[in-house]
């Protein structure tokens, strides 16, 4: 049973197959954390002490660990929730109403002590992925409106000082830079304002208490929201580490008018004393199994990189047929095909064929497209339009803009206000529209430039990327067989609110196969690898200006879902004989990298090997990189992991077929030497039937 509760004593235990997270609600009437970490059945174990105030600076309402601390009384902690009464009054008392269950879920009833405002804590048990899911709903009562000036999704509490906290930093063309660093005291705050989403920090935590791959506490969680999110890590000098998750308070109100709801974006959350792997091991597999599709993701060939802005129906007819032959399985147009657009100044809102570049319109390219047998994508900016647009001409109140100001231009565009209902129905049609003109099987959904002016409203920040849930989820409904790609100049669009909503993420405008290894590598910790596109593209890359061989690229790109970006009409012979042979190679192993179980091997040689492994069933694959090989030129030898001891693996690398048990190859290893710069290779690992 997931969820036991004790009712005499008001403590309620959600378990899943290996932990347990347990709260109470103590002799004040406040909901008190517990515990949370190995599971503990015997609910019976657990008793509520009376906390005494410290002093009086430090009063019962500052020491308690709180599960959802509000402002009001004698707190003077980071609290998740600040309303302001229309009467004046700036805080909440909440008392403690009732619980219900539903299957796995629980529901927390508080409500404040004067004003008829409901304070619901949802908790939702994910049992097999060791994973709690947390949200909370505010419902206004009264008769008058009830401004909302915070509101997070809730607080976890970890009984330990000195955790390392882990995140990622970065910037366009960087993003998913991992940072570890010691929590002491004072605050760590992660946030970001930017409307869309962001390529700095990512709304998720890491906490662990010097934990490693394979072993050690891990404490997570990660907030399901593209847009202004912030989070807070506090050593408190009570002996305990408190993190917070939730929308951004910065620039932020919500009026929450008489007889309305409000919903908190979720955290999906976990705990693990068994390392790194296993907290990414959990999401994936939720991601993977609870909110992506089914089935496999296709090969895709993507036109952006070698035609830019200058498409042309001939020319993108010409790639198209050249990728069949090489093997792709999904033709995106990218940017350029619409409107007057012919650089990033123009057109941006103006949704129909450009006639110039398709004489005899779309379907001329999607017709040939179809008539090999590929699936036909096409890219959309939908939140923008450029200064020099017909849509921006007929509705130039559609932007984010303070009417005394000039609008600020980013990339030459503005951003639609799309918290509008108009804004919001105008861009559902739009793509409606196109969805239902022409066969479509993909949309590469991109945003290139971050809000600013935002509104006279404060609420725009979450509203703007509601409202874009809301059109994508409509448009998945009505056009069942489209799939949607995050993309957000790059990876500006990595959350866990994108994947309850689009199908794949673009990881990064980077394509560079060397700097994609570190990106990737920081992308597994918390994002399902089948969400994860990687192209191939040409060399010198058009960032790091760095020349890598076809088959590394390739090696580096097939670690996710696979796409070519390359100019493939400049391919030589031998070019395209790679590409076929590594395209095909991909399919024959798609399965295992996009449904199977992701490992980040560790290295044991002074060379800097990047090892990675993927398993499904009898099935592994293993990546072993070397960018750069360093004196000595020594070999590594890499563990394996979540074999079965007892069976024995046809290993297939490097020109050699062995056979070894999978006891020898988790704990002796392999031993794979590369050498040269930028050598790579992929082990293939079958379980022999005959053992
Ligand atoms: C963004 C995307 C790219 C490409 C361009 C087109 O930068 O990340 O992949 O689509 O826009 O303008």
């Amino acid at each position: 049973m997931g969820i036991i509760i004790n009712k005499e004593e008001n403590i309620f235990s959600l378990n899943t197959t290996n932990t347990s997270y347990v709260f109470a609600v103590d002799n004040e009437g406040l909901i008190r954390s517990l515990y949370w970490g190995n599971k503990i059945k015997n609910i019976e174990d657990f008793y509520i002490t009376k906390l005494e105030e410290v002093s009086t600076n430090d009063p019962v309402y500052e020491i308690t660990p709180e599960e959802f601390p509000v402002c009001g009384g004698l707190r003077y902690k980071e609290h998740c929730l600040k309303v302001n009464f229309n009467d004046g009054t700036r805080e909440l008392k909440y008392k403690y109403i009732g619980y219900s269950v539903v299957n796995n879920s629980l529901l927390i009833k508080l409500r404040d002590e004067h004003y008829d405002l409901e304070i619901n804590l949802h908790y939702i048990i994910h049992e097999k992925y060791d994973l709690i899911e947390r949200y909370v709903t505010l419902r206004n009562n009264t008769d008058t409106s009830i401004e909302v000036e915070k509101i997070y999704s809730g607080q976890f509490h970890i009984p330990y000082e000195n955790l390392n906290f882990r995140n990622v930093h970065g910037h366009w063309g960087a993003e998913q830079q991992m940072f570890t660093q010691k929590v002491g005291y004072g605050k760590i705050y992660i946030e970001n304002r930017r409307g869309i989403s962001t390529h700095n920090h990512n709304p998720y935590f890491i906490l662990d208490k010097d934990a490693k791959e394979t072993s050690g506490e891990v404490f997570f969680g990660a907030l399901k929201l593209s847009g202004n999110f912030s989070g807070i890590v506090e050593q408190t000098p009570y002996g305990e580490t408190l993190v917070q998750l939730g929308i951004n308070p910065h620039d932020f109100a919500l009026e929450l008018k008489a007889g309305e709801e409000f919903k908190t974006p979720a955290i999906i959350a976990g705990y693990t004393n068994e390392g790194f792997e296993k907290m990414s091991h959990n999401l994936h597999n939720y991601g993977k199994n609870e909110l992506m599709r089914d089935g496999l993701r296709d090969v895709l060939y993507n036109s952006w990189e070698a035609t830019e802005f200058k498409v042309s129906c001939e020319e993108q007819i010409k790639l198209a047929r050249k990728a069949k032959e090489l093997g792709a399985e999904l033709f995106v147009v990218d940017d350029g095909w619409f409107g007057e657009r012919d650089g990033i100044d123009n057109g941006l809102g103006d949704w129909y064929v450009n006639e110039r570049k398709f004489p005899k319109g779309l379907n001329q390219l999607i017709d040939e497209v179809k008539s090999m047998s590929m699936k036909f994508g096409i890219w959309f900016e939908p939140e923008m339009v450029n200064p020099k647009s017909k849509l921006y001409k007929d509705h130039p109140d559609w932007i984010y803009n303070f009417k005394t100001r000039e609008a600020d231009t980013s990339r030459g565009q503005y951003v639609l206000n799309l918290s509008k209902d108009e804004v919001k129905e105008f861009v559902y049609n739009t793509l409606d529209n196109m969805l239902s003109t022409y066969d479509i099987d993909y949309i590469k959904w991109d945003a290139n430039r971050p809000i600013s002016q935002s509104d006279v409203r404060r609420d725009i920040w979450y509203k703007h990327i509601q409202n874009l849930y809301d059109i994508v989820r409509k448009l998945k409904e009505k056009h069942k067989n489209v799939y949607f790609e995050a993309c957000a100049s790059g990876g500006g669009r990595i959350d866990y609110g994108s994947l309850e909503v689009f199908d794949d993420f673009w990881t990064s405008d980077n394509t560079d196969a060397y700097d994609r290894l570190k990106i990737q590598d920081s992308y597994s910790y918390i994002y399902p690898i089948k969400a994860m596109r990687a192209w191939v593209t040409d060399c010198p890359n058009f960032l790091s200006k760095r020349n890598i061989p076809l088959r590394f690229r390739f090696h580096s790109a097939m670690m996710g879902t696979l796409g070519i970006g390359c100019n493939i009409l400049k391919y030589t012979k031998e070019e395209e004989e790679i590409a076929k042979e590594l395209i095909d190679e991909y399919k024959s192993i798609r399965h295992i990298i996009q449904e199977g179980d992701f490992y980040r091997l560790e290295n044991t040689s002074s060379n800097d090997y990047y090892l990675y492994q993927y398993l499904k069933e009898d099935e592994a694959v293993v990546f072993a990189f070397l960018p750069q090989s360093k004196i000595g030129h020594r070999g590594t030898r890499v563990k394996l992991r979540g074999l079965e001891e007892n069976k024995k693996y046809k290993v297939e690398y490097l020109n050699q077929v062995i056979e070894k048990t999978g006891e020898y190859l988790m704990n002796y290893g392999l031993d794979i030497k590369l050498s040269g710069d930028y050598s790579s290779c992929i082990v293939r690992l079958s379980r022999t039937l005959n053992y």
